[in-house]
């Protein structure tokens, strides 16, 4: 089988090759992967060729899509942080890249897997004791999830209207090695070995629903082997955790005082709560999550940013410095 990640030297993306090569020795991959500011060459460190292309790139895209069995497509630029500074590339990656892939499978006739996140949904109240289930009504809050969102919206009229086979999952935030010092984590975690102490926006209070980026993506796995087309999967590991409780878990874990951050001016539009109902997954494809202590996931990413100063410390420095122009 052959594959065709996009995205694949991004976080998710990057580790999703690692776990495919590791556990799928038939599949054959190949990335495709702009190579933006979010991506790092050496994650992957050569499992696997890599084109360096844009996804919105019709005429690259039609020679790769032609060329593969399957399309499992991670690009997109993430960070709701920029955003909110520069709308325009989200438009056009999630959009109009997501829009191209889509035309190149039904051209050929290839299945796409579409990897999409919960903030579709837009958010909860924290005392709300529902969670987002696949009947959820999409209500994004962000230029990032509103265009996530629409590549979602493509994804589905594609298959009704052409009959594209195509699946779809909306997963929850992601942790582990090889994720971008810009996020939340491997930001606090690199501030305090940089001496530097974490920023919580707001009251700290937001609740984020924590997943292993290696459980994601056993998950895609499942929905590849035994999904249906046009159907939607929520994944999620069940890792509520407020913001305030995961930078104390960080700095207890580098054996500082736990109240030693400072919280910073609030992200605009900050969504309050994200939580999953995996139930479908659970039962329908019998998917079930391997790292169920995000302590001992927390600790285990904590040892790995310790360890590879050398992959993180040259975006360090950049990225903090973006933060500090909006006091973040
Ligand atoms: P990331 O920002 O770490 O990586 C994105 C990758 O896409 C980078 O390698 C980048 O170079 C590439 N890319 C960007 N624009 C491109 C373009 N025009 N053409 C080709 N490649 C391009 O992102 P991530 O955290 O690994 O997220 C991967 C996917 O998973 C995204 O679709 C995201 O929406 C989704 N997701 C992420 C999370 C999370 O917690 N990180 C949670 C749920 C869903
Ligand atoms: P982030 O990693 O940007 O993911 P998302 O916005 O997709 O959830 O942020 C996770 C949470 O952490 C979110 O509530 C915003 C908050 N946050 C901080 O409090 N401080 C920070 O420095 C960052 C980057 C995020």
């Amino acid at each position: 089988m052959r594959v065709l990640v996009t995205g694949g030297a991004g976080f998710i993306g990057a580790n999703f090759v690692h776990w495919t090569l590791a556990h799928r020795p038939e599949v054959q991959v190949t990335v495709l992967d702009a190579l933006t500011y979010a991506a790092d060459g050496s994650s992957l460190a050569g499992a696997a060729p890599l084109v360096q292309g844009d996804i919105a790139d019709a005429e690259l895209v039609d020679r790769l899509v032609a060329d593969t069995d399957l399309v499992v497509h991670f690009a997109a630029e993430t960070h709701n942080d920029n955003s909110l500074s520069d709308p325009s590339p989200f438009v056009r990656t999630n959009v109009m890249g997501t829009f191209t892939l889509l035309e190149a499978c039904r051209r050929h006739g290839v299945r796409l897997h579409h990897v999409s996140t919960d903030e579709v949904y837009g958010d909860l109240e924290l005392d709300d004791p529902a969670r987002f289930t696949e009947s959820t009504p999409y209500n994004p809050s962000s230029p990032y999830s509103s265009t996530k969102a629409a590549s979602d919206l493509l994804v589905r009229a594609w298959v009704r209207s052409f009959g594209l086979t195509a699946t779809l999952s909306n997963c929850s935030n992601n942790y582990g090695p090889y994720q971008h010092v810009e996020k939340f984590i491997p930001r606090q975690i690199t501030n305090v070995l940089d001496g530097l102490r974490p920023r919580l926006y707001g009251d700290g209070l937001n609740v984020r629903d924590w997943i292993h980026v290696d459980d994601h993506n056993s998950a895609v796995w499942a929905i590849v082997d035994r999904g249906r087309s046009g159907e939607t999967y929520l994944i999620g590991a069940d890792g509520e955790e407020s913001n305030r409780t995961v930078v104390e878990a960080i700095l207890r874990g580098l054996g500082q005082p736990e109240d030693a951050f400072d919280l910073v001016p609030d992200r605009p539009g900050h969504d309050r709560r994200y939580a999953i109902d995996s139930s479908k997954l659970r039962t329908e494809l019998g998917w079930t999550p391997q790292y169920g202590d995000f302590a001992a996931g927390l600790r285990a990413t904590i040892d790995w940013y310790r360890e590879n100063q050398a992959w993180w410390r040259p975006q360090k420095a950049a990225t903090e410095a973006k933060y500090a122009k909006v006091g973040q």
